[in-house]
């Protein structure tokens, strides 16, 4: 058997409870290129609950245009269907609360469980809790939704997701978060 690499960091290295100025040879060029990170905090004004649908609502986190990519909460308020879906990108997500699973597979995830979607995957999201799921999702677009007879009918990506964010504030004299805009 071979020996393990040999690597310095075992842990992070400092516990000072300071800020730390670090070298950075690009500084100039990141203040005037780089993006900001983003935050939101748990308030409606910041994002609110939209609905998505009669039982489901989203609230949006994130909006990434350049590379069709956006981050929300999908909250199925009760046992549900959230229709047919294709991927044609890759989708991160982590199970909040209640639990859900695909009619497609045999795993059912509860809070803190990890899902991996990839690009060609075509599956059937539903939550048998009572009181439904919360997942928070990392997503690549475009999603294709199709009907019960397997009709398509649309194809979602971060212009739907900023649409249904930005019609629900207007109507709602919800100022637009410049946050979640990446
Ligand atoms: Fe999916």
């Amino acid at each position: 058997m071979s020996e393990a690499p040999k690597t310095t960091m075992t842990a992070p290295p400092s516990t000072a409870y300071k800020i730390v100025d670090v070298p950075e040879l690009y500084r100039d060029v990141i203040a005037r290129h780089g993006v900001p990170g983003s935050f939101v905090g748990p308030s409606e004004q910041e994002s609110p609950w939209i609905p998505f649908g009669e039982r489901a609502a989203l609230r949006h986190l994130a909006f990434d245009v350049r590379r069709n990519r956006f981050s929300n909460v999908l909250w199925i308020k009760q046992a549900g269907v959230v229709g047919t879906h294709k991927h044609r990108g890759t989708v991160v997500m982590i199970c909040l609360e209640g639990s859900a699973r695909y009619l497609e597979y045999d795993w059912v995830a509860g809070p803190g469980d990890f899902i991996y979607e990839t690009p060609g995957l075509v599956h059937t999201l539903v939550s048998d809790h009572p009181q439904g799921v919360k997942l928070f999702g990392w997503l690549e677009g475009p999603i294709e939704f199709f009907d019960e007879q397997g009709h398509f009918v649309e194809s979602l990506d971060v212009w739907w997701y900023i649409n249904h964010y930005e019609t629900y504030c207007r109507e709602h004299d919800i100022p637009i978060n410049k946050q979640l805009y990446l």
